[in-house]
């Protein structure tokens, strides 16, 4: 069995995907001709070939902009059954998406066309094709508390079907403590919390998002390499990161792979897991950095199995799902690595 036969039958949770970075190109301008919205490219080449990012910045000056294709439910419900019918093509067995209700309510896009769309095409994806999947409001970090805390209420209706909040958007000059008080109350009212951190900020926003946000999962947390008592500190908690290698290759967050902290955290005892971030823009889904992971480090099929057994020990989902899940990657690695033992016997 082959690297890319073993990953792509290998079962893993994606934690770590935004539903606004999924759109496929081909998508992207059907949906801007289906709502008369104007747009600067006319084909997919030219759409594929905007997408050079120097920066975070850079990046998401494109993707708020990109967010314009999206207005009514049934935009939201393709564009999130398109991503979980590929997820499920790949072994995504549970997936946990983030959206952002604030990009699209700031242009008059009511919010529940954004909720019935995407709750829509999960339960669909999950009735055909058997993949679970959460949902993560993302505040943007540019913006203020207060913006994040109208957020909160106008979802009140959905906070039901809501697994938690996160934090996303330009990190540097935005500290996690800037939004302290939206975090505490997300926490009071029984919700997961997570954090983008230490992706183009420093050591220092990934130890604040854990202590005083006390996030239950970091979104990248890169940085956090610079600080060695950190590091200890997050393997000793089992703090999942969500990495997304090809993502930082993209931003330019990295020069190479290679360079990438995810195998030293994972050396270190750290719970790493393997994530897209934005799979259309970046170029990879989570199979991709998968593979690219392997080929940069050299990656063992137990390496690989631990980050899928990671990506479960760190998902939001019921004990009982968990344990499922270990198992059938346990399965997955004994009938890959099997024949290999029993020939060097
Ligand atoms: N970082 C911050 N915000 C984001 C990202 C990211 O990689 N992707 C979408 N929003
Ligand atoms: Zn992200």
């Amino acid at each position: 069995m082959t690297p890319e036969q073993f990953v792509a039958g290998l079962p893993k949770a994606e934690l770590h995907m935004h539903v606004e970075g999924s759109i496929e190109p081909d998508l992207f301008l059907r949906l801007a001709r289906r709502n008369g919205v104007a747009i600067r490219w006319s084909t997919e080449e030219e759409l594929r070939a905007a997408y050079r990012f120097s920066d975070l910045q850079d990046f998401l000056d494109l993707y708020y902009d990109g967010c314009r294709v999206l207005v009514r439910a049934q935009d939201f419900h393709d564009v999130t059954r398109a991503y979980m019918r590929r997820a499920h093509a790949d072994s995504v067995l549970h997936c946990e998406l983030f959206f952002g209700p604030q990009g699209h309510t700031s242009r008059g896009v009511p919010i529940a066309a954004v909720m019935d769309g995407v709750l829509g095409a999960m339960e669909e994806a999950r009735a055909q094709d058997g993949i679970t999947g959460g949902l993560i409001a993302v505040a943007q970090r540019h913006r203020s508390e207060e913006e994040a805390l109208a957020m909160l209420d106008e979802l009140a209706p959905w906070h039901e079907r809501l697994l938690g909040f996160g934090l996303g958007g330009a990190e540097v000059g935005n500290p996690p403590a800037k939004f302290a008080r939206f975090f505490e109350r997300c926490r009071t009212l029984g919700f997961k919390v997570v954090a983008h951190a230490g992706e183009e900020g420093p050591a220092a926003y990934v130890r604040e998002s854990v202590e005083l946000l006390q996030v239950q999962r970091v979104d990248h947390g890169n940085a956090c390499v610079d600080d060695a008592a950190l590091v200890s500190e997050l393997a000793r908690r089992r703090m999942p990161l969500t990495m997304c290698p090809l993502s930082n290759l993209k931003l330019q967050v990295i020069d190479s792979v290679a360079e990438h902290p995810l195998k030293r955290l994972l050396d270190a005892g750290l719970c790493v897991t393997v994530n897209s971030d934005d799979p259309s823009y970046f170029g990879g889904y989570v199979n991709d950095n998968y593979l690219a992971c392997q080929q940069a480090f050299g990656l063992s099929r137990q390496d690989l199995a631990q980050l899928a057994r990671n990506s479960f020990e760190a998902a939001f989902i019921p004990q009982e799902q968990r344990l499922a899940a270990f198992a059938q990657v346990d399965d997955w690695l004994a009938r890959a690595v099997g024949p290999e033992l029993e020939a060097k016997e």
